[in-house]
């Protein structure tokens, strides 16, 4: 068991958007070695079908446990909606922690309020969204927002420029002063919060899933007795279906941006 403890957890997403849910894992537990795997050959996966991502995920997933991963954070709301299910039945003794569009808190902090929930059109197609509307929405005027595109646009990096904004102007720019909340419900998105609120005007509130994320592996890991017990910092390793320098030193830049 100790050794298995001292494993790293493998964390993968499509592409680049994982790296935002990366950042809140390392924050939360920053003894924990993290592999990191994007899969930016196929993204995005918001525009696929449930059986493309279901395959491309499970894939994925697969590979880290039989590398050795401790546990496997799916850091990709559409890969959770769609295989999150599977892969736990398929691995009962790997704690496996997905991610959701983080309208719980959003519904908390802003009720009767309106909040514009951005999502890929897979995730929010899908019955799990309807269900987390119907049960954590409460009084909240929920408006699902897809955007596709922007998780593409994202993978390019160049997060400054001029077509970015257009596009973002595009998906939400009718909503200018009259939200009060927004879900980043695809991990790509925290890396353009700082566009989307440009658009949407003062006072509105951000919420995403990646420190809630964090929060439940460690409560995951703690009750499997897996919490990495070692006193050096954890390490973070990337590796993408993108196999090229150029894609892997993006990635890294990614980590180190503020989202
Ligand atoms: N980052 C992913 C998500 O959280 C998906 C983006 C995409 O590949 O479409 O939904």
């Amino acid at each position: 068991m100790g050794e298995r403890r001292n494993g790293f957890v493998g964390v993968f997403d499509s592409g680049v958007g994982g790296i935002s849910v990366l950042r809140s894992l390392v924050a939360e537990l920053p003894h924990e070695d993290f592999h990191f795997f994007g899969d930016s050959a196929h993204a995005p996966y918001g525009e696929k079908t449930e059986a493309q991502v279901l395959d491309l995920s499970c894939g994925i997933a697969e590979r880290l446990i039989s590398e050795g991963a401790k546990a496997i954070v799916i850091a990709c709301n559409t890969a959770t909606s769609v295989a999150a299910a599977t892969l736990r039945s398929a691995h009962p003794d790997v704690p496996i922690v997905g991610i959701e569009p983080a309208l719980k808190p959003a519904a908390r902090a802003l009720p009767n309020g309106r909040v514009l929930v951005m999502a890929t059109e897979v995730t929010l197609r899908l019955e799990k969204y309807r269900e987390l509307v119907r049960t954590w929405g409460g009084e909240c005027d929920v408006v699902a927002v897809p955007c596709p595109g922007l998780a593409a646009r994202i993978e390019w990096g160049d997060l400054d420029a001029p077509d970015l904004a257009e596009m973002i102007e595009g998906y939400v720019g009718a909503y200018a002063g009259k939200v009060d909340g927004v879900v980043l419900g695809c991990t790509h998105y925290p890396f353009v919060r700082r566009r989307i609120a440009e658009v949407l005007g003062e006072g509105v509130r951000f919420f995403d899933g990646g420190a809630g994320t964090a929060r439940q592996l460690r409560a995951r890991l703690t009750d499997a007795d897996l919490l990495a017990g070692r006193e050096r910092p954890g390490r973070v390793e990337f590796a993408s279906s993108l196999d090229t320098p150029e894609e892997l030193a993006l990635y890294e830049r990614f980590f180190s941006l503020q989202a």
